[in-house]
């Protein structure tokens, strides 16, 4: 890969690449989409990253679907699929790692301790190996594209990342591979999880600035749901993923939830100037 990679980049080629695990949907099209501008070859990386999974997390039972991803690639018009296999990256005398301090340790860090550890390592090893200038993620995973931005200032990559909306199905479900998991009562109530992200934007829309009374909105619309266990509901500074006292300036509202057995995390990004209330983009 890094070879074919070297070549297209000794050819003037500009390589963007998505960095995925495969289970392909509409949200990792949309980030195809979003590397297309100023880049001749538009990379896609599969690799379920045992790496990024605890003990006891979904690595065996993650929906895996190559045949299924490869069509859907070349329908969108992906120039190069990079798929390697877990031996193929991880040699077992490795011993490097990369942590992103601080930032790998909240949110979703905190309930699945290694987690960011496994996700900076990867998509550095990826950077590595297909040479992008041009990185795309999804807004849908914020903790790690913040996390993964850090990681790219703080080491001087020559790489841009950009980051692309969360993508919905028509009911408001952002969409994840992991919904392939959900019984249809499972995603009835995964929709609580959007539900609740639009109860606490009306309640910063009508003026509530406190993050407690905005989270406690959240959370009460969340306990609605029989099968739904809350893990967190946070509103948090964009930059540092630290707990904000109010809403002011760019937050990050940040939910995760188990739905029966299935762990699903959405979020609201938000500009809050003065009385307005305006759901932004990250920035690169
Ligand atoms: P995966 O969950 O497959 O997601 C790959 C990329 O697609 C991520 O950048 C994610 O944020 C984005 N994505 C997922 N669902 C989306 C949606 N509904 N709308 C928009 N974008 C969406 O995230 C990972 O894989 C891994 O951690 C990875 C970065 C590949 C490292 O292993």
């Amino acid at each position: 890969m890094q070879q074919r990679a070297q070549d297209l980049r000794r050819a003037g080629r500009a390589i963007g690449l998505v960095p995925t695990m495969g289970a392909l949907h509409a949200g990792h099209v949309s980030l195809l989409e979003r590397a297309r501008p100023g880049c001749d070859v538009v990379a896609v990386s599969i690799f379920v990253n045992p790496l990024q999974f605890g003990p006891g997390e979904d690595l065996e039972r993650y929906p895996r679907d190559l045949s299924g991803d490869r069509a859907k690639l070349v329908a969108a018009g992906c120039d190069l699929l990079f798929a390697p296999e877990a031996a193929d990256l991880y040699a077992p005398e490795a011993r490097t790692s990369v942590e992103v301090r601080e930032l790998q340790d909240v949110l979703c860090g905190w309930s699945r301790p290694g987690h960011f550890r496994g996700v900076a390592t990867v998509v550095a090893k990826l950077l590595h190996l297909v040479l992008p200038q041009v990185a795309v993620f999804g807004q849908k995973d914020a903790q790690q594209a913040i996390l993964l931005r850090r990681m790219v200032r703080d080491l001087d990559w020559p790489v841009v990342l950009r980051f692309a909306p969360t993508v919905r199905d028509p009911d408001g479900l952002a969409l994840s591979s992991r919904n392939a998991f959900l019984a249809p009562e499972e995603r009835r109530e995964a929709l609580l999880l959007h539900e609740s992200l639009n109860e606490a934007r009306a309640r910063l829309e009508a003026g509530e600035r406190r993050a407690s009374a905005v989270v406690d909105a959240a959370r009460r619309v969340l306990g609605r749901g029989r099968s739904l266990r809350i893990d967190y509901v946070e509103l948090v500074d964009t930059e540092t993923l630290l707990r904000v006292e109010r809403a002011e300036g760019r937050c990050l509202l940040a939910i995760a939830a188990f739905v029966g057995r299935t762990r699903l995390i959405d979020n609201l990004l938000l500009e809050v100037r003065g009385s307005r209330v305006a759901e932004v983009e990250l920035e690169a």
